[in-house]
């Protein structure tokens, strides 16, 4: 097919549920990816928070081949070896619990809807905050903390009562008897990078341990090293009730799991939740490859090192462009907002050759993989720093944004 044809396929045979760029790749491999053309791009943003290991890693690949030829797939009223594995694994790098294998993050957060209001026996309210996100199933959209994605889509589920993020008063205020969770991301994704401070989640925990709530913290975007740790619950000193995870627990192969503390683990009984597909033998091969490749490569401390080092050139580019407000995030989960849109800095940032992101309509979003080289941040931030070094600043900018007219 050549490009057009592709573009008109989608044209005619697709819903337009995505805001679509036009370029149809081909080939990917770590941080790069080709396009039809064969033009190569850095990709700082793989998979959407999905490509931890960058593109078409050799022991994933390796993993799903040999499952593939064995068997593909296998229902979840039999056993098989995978999903004993991956479940042993997470379980030994998580906490004491057990997990619950479904395809995507907002059925991982469904499932732990579920699970509290069962738990609640009575209880259903659900404490969430402003600007998180935790999918679009309904329940999960219902959690989420941002009217543009609800907006058309009531009635939302009821139950979820939204408060301001990084603010304990706030949640001690939407208590009430019939309250039963607490459900958050410590770092917000598409809410802007906005982190979770130690005192609030600290302060968060405790709540939760005196009024007997459960703490469900959503790792999609965060888990699998993303921040460093394997988990970003593990910077702060807590163990959650539950934790979700999915994006980059498959390498880019659809994954959701819960994860639930072993005491509470056995509140869903057999017949109350189900997936057909989750944990299916190829995916499961999957990400256990993706853990141990993490544990293998030492991808945690590499994260660390080289958020580090790309925070630090994001500050000094804040130091020098006026058009950066702030910079923040933990390990390779990098934040950039602006006083200004992101969305035509991500344009040009893609005619030069580098993928970006800009959620929350001014904050630029940067994760690379975990393997990500020092030449290849030099490479982005040289783009970046030349692309920020052509956007409007100062008198410039209030001419740009019309408040000096
Ligand atoms: C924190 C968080 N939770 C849940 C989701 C939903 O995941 P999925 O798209 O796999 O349903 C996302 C997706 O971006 C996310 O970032």
């Amino acid at each position: 097919m050549k490009k057009e044809e592709v573009f008109e396929s989608y044209k005619e045979n697709i819903m337009p549920t995505y805001k679509k760029v036009p370029l149809v790749f081909t080939k990917g491999k770590g941080s790069r990816l080709w396009d039809i053309h064969n033009n190569v791009y850095l990709d700082f943003f793989p998979g959407w928070g999905a490509g931890n290991l960058g593109h078409c890693h050799p022991k994933v690949m390796a993993a799903v081949r040999e499952q593939i030829s064995k068997l593909i797939f296998i229902p979840n009223n039999y056993y098989h070896i995978p999903q004993a594995r991956l479940a042993k694994e997470i379980v030994y790098w998580s906490f004491p619990s057990k997990v619950f294998f479904c395809n995507s993050g907002a059925e991982a957060n469904e499932a732990a809807i579920k699970l509290a209001r069962k738990f609640g026996d009575g209880r259903y309210e659900i404490i969430t905050f402003d600007d998180s996100f935790h999918g679009r199933t309904l329940a999960a959209l219902s959690a989420t903390g941002q009217k543009k994605y609800q907006s058309g889509f009531e009635p939302l589920v009821a139950g979820f009562k939204t408060v301001k993020f990084n603010d304990l008063e706030a949640v001690k205020s939407a208590l009430t008897d019939k309250t039963v969770a607490v459900m958050l991301e410590l770092i917000q994704g598409e809410g802007g990078v906005n982190v979770a401070k130690r005192d609030f989640v600290l302060g968060l925990r405790k709540i939760c341990d005196e009024k007997k709530l459960l703490l469900i913290v959503d790792e999609v975007q965060t888990g699998i090293g993303r921040t460093g740790k394997l988990f970003c619950y593990q910077h702060y000193g807590i163990t959650p009730d539950i934790m979700t995870l999915a994006k980059a627990l498959g390498a880019g192969l659809p994954i959701g799991c819960m994860v639930v503390k072993k005491d509470i683990a056995d509140t869903l009984t057999p017949g109350m939740h189900a997936s057909t597909f989750g944990g299916g033998p190829v995916i499961c091969k999957a990400a256990q490859a993706v853990l141990r490749s993490v544990k293998k490569e030492k991808l945690l401390a590499n994260a660390q090192k080289m958020g580090e080092y790309l925070l630090l050139l994001l500050a000094a580019l804040k130091d020098r462009y006026e058009i950066i407000e702030e910079v923040r995030g933990i390990g390779l989960m990098a934040g950039v907002e602006l006083n200004i849109e992101g969305k035509a800095i991500v344009e040009k940032c893609m005619q030069n050759g580098l993928l970006i992101n800009c959620t929350h309509d001014k904050v630029l979003r940067l994760m690379p993989a975990l393997n990500v080289t020092k030449k290849e941040i030099d490479k982005a931030i040289a783009i970046l720093n030349r692309i920020l070094g052509d956007a409007p600043q100062g008198d410039t900018l209030q001419r740009f944004s019309g408040k000096n007219a």
